[in-house]
């Protein structure tokens, strides 16, 4: 059940963005962020989310990547997949993700979010906290997730084994304003790294 705080006081920290930043030693344009990956199961969210992070580290940088199917083992192990367990799911993330930015991170966030809402406030919330916010859109269609179907899910979404499947009896809601769209059909994991490497350039994230 969820409450709001009650007799809860928020208290400011004492250290701004830029002391924390020089405490970390970073360099360049670099900033604290949440890249946010969003696609349906077997699109390449986790894929290029690994591989994205592997080379933000590889620069000295500091990047760290949550993956639906690695937080539903701990943080949020108590959820499902209803809808409302899923809305859950990507509020508890928007916050982690904005907390892990605050904190000077490059947070890579890779869950399917497949409502648009969900995701317009995990953006408010960076807003908010003037963080910057990369919605990337996974956009590989339907049947090519289906084709690969890496872990079995379609076909027991198919067969019945599953319900509530995203795409098959649960919706995903297209973004309506991604900063990336990336088809992994056709495209390399290294291209698609390099397309996201260029948007966080072009919103000096990156140098
Ligand atoms: S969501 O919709 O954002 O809350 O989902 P997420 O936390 O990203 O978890 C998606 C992964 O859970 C597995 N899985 C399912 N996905 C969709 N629908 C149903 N019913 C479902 N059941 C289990 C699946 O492995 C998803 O992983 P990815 O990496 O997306 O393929």
């Amino acid at each position: 059940l969820l409450r709001s705080a009650e007799n809860v006081y928020y208290r400011a920290s004492k250290i701004t963005p830029e002391k924390r930043a020089i405490a970390l030693g970073q360099r360049g344009a670099f900033r604290g962020s949440t890249v946010w990956l969003t696609g349906l199961s077997g699109a390449g969210k986790s894929t290029i989310a690994f591989a994205l992070e592997e080379y933000i580290v590889s620069k000295g940088l500091p990047a760290y990547c949550l993956d639906g199917d690695n937080i539903r083992c701990g943080l949020n192990k108590n959820l499902g997949f209803s809808d409302d367990d899923r809305e859950e799911n990507i509020r508890r993330i928007a916050e982690v993700s904005r907390l892990f930015a605050d904190a000077g991170l490059m947070c890579i966030v890779a869950f399917i979010s497949p409502f648009e809402k969900d995701r317009e406030q995990a953006r408010l919330l960076h807003k908010k906290y003037e963080l910057p916010f990369i919605e990337v859109f996974v956009s590989t269609p339907l049947p090519v997730c289906e084709t690969r179907d890496a872990k079995g899910l379609y076909h027991k979404a198919r067969s019945g084994q599953i319900t509530g499947f995203t795409g098959i009896d649960a919706p995903y809601e297209t973004p309506l304003n991604p900063d990336v769209i990336i088809d992994t059909t056709t495209l390399s994991v290294e291209k698609c790294v390099a397309e996201i490497i260029s948007k966080l350039a072009e919103n000096s994230v990156l140098s």
